[in-house]
């Protein structure tokens, strides 16, 4: 029998490695943790970590507060401590889910073997006992199982999901608002449970929203680029009126977006209270659009997620 010194100096020479993407919503925003469908991507931008076991959880990172996270999904896949480091182009708190590209990127290398929808269940427990925010989990199941060339469509209820072809000739642009939170620090629970007790205008938002998920799958499986647009207006309408997740701020970056070259159409996306927006733009005008814009625009194209394996 090995002694358990022989094992433990075993354990920390076995190095893991892990990596998964951010996400972008390209619609069904807040109806994730109703049991709603939305439509997530993976995005090429992501967070790497490399660990191995140590005495207790410790996490080496450009990015202050990973620990909280690490060790919660860590202690959900009953892993014992590791010593994690991170390295990630995952902008935190710009609104492409860095939070769960680490959380996944986690799973991925201490239980490579889970499924992915187990894999994206254990991180979204970890976010919510990591932060005490009761969020879905749409972030997570993109960073797990996206498709490179693709959205999901993802039924939040069942966790049934399907890859819907996502069209080359339009590029994802993510625009920074620059006003920035903790999802913590927002009412975001509120929401939840104002939705949940079926409040009419949260509801309205919530059925409207679900109406849009299918309509523009409808329109992406048509090629219709301009229905898209309005879908994405519609939805920033709702978000802003309805479910009243957007800010002054927001909606004025949403608006300059809408009237950019080459712009389709632009939302909020994310949680929503700052944070950052969503646009969709013709692939060839993406300098137009980004120049006419006047600050940072983060184009980016649909991924893997970490639990695809078919490259
Ligand atoms: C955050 C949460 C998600 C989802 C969105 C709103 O990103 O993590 O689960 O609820 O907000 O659609």
């Amino acid at each position: 029998m090995p002694s358990d010194e022989g094992r433990d100096a075993r354990a920390r020479l076995f190095e893991w490695r892990g990596r998964a993407p951010g996400r972008v919503n390209l619609i069904g925003e807040h109806v994730d943790y109703l049991g709603g469908v939305v439509l997530p991507a993976a995005v090429d931008r992501y967070t790497e970590v490399t660990g191995h076991a140590a005495e207790e959880w410790s996490v080496e990172s450009d990015v202050p507060g990973g620990l909280a996270y690490v060790r919660a999904v860590g202690e959900e896949l009953a892993s014992r401590p590791q010593a994690v480091k991170v390295t990630s182009d995952v902008p935190p708190a710009a609104g492409i889910s860095s939070s769960a590209a680490l959380l996944v990127a986690v799973a991925v290398g201490v239980r490579p073997d889970l499924p992915g929808r187990d894999a994206a269940l254990a991180c979204q427990r970890a976010e919510q006992h990591a932060t005490g925010v009761q969020v879905g989990v749409m972030d997570q199941f993109a960073s797990a199982l996206g498709r490179r060339g693709h959205a999901l469509l993802l039924d939040c209820a069942t966790l049934a999901y399907k890859a819907v072809p996502f069209p080359g000739e339009l590029a994802i642009a993510v625009i920074d608002s620059g006003e920035h939170r903790s999802l913590a620090e927002t009412p975001y629970n509120e929401r939840r449970r104002e939705a949940e007790a079926g409040e009419p205008k949260r509801r309205r938002h919530v059925d409207s929203e679900i109406a849009r998920v299918h309509a523009f799958v409808d329109a992406l499986e048509g090629r219709d680029f301009e229905r898209l647009g309005t879908l994405l207006k519609e939805s920033h309408q709702s978000l802003r009126d309805d479910f009243e997740v957007s800010t002054p701020n927001v909606d004025a970056l949403v608006e300059k977006a809408w009237a950019a070259p080459g712009c389709y159409g632009a939302r909020i996306m994310g949680a929503g209270f700052g944070g950052s927006i969503l646009a969709l733009v013709e692939r060839d005008r993406r300098s137009d659009f980004a120049e006419s814009m006047g600050r940072g625009v983060l184009f980016c194209s649909t991924a893997d997620g970490a639990y695809v394996t078919s490259k």
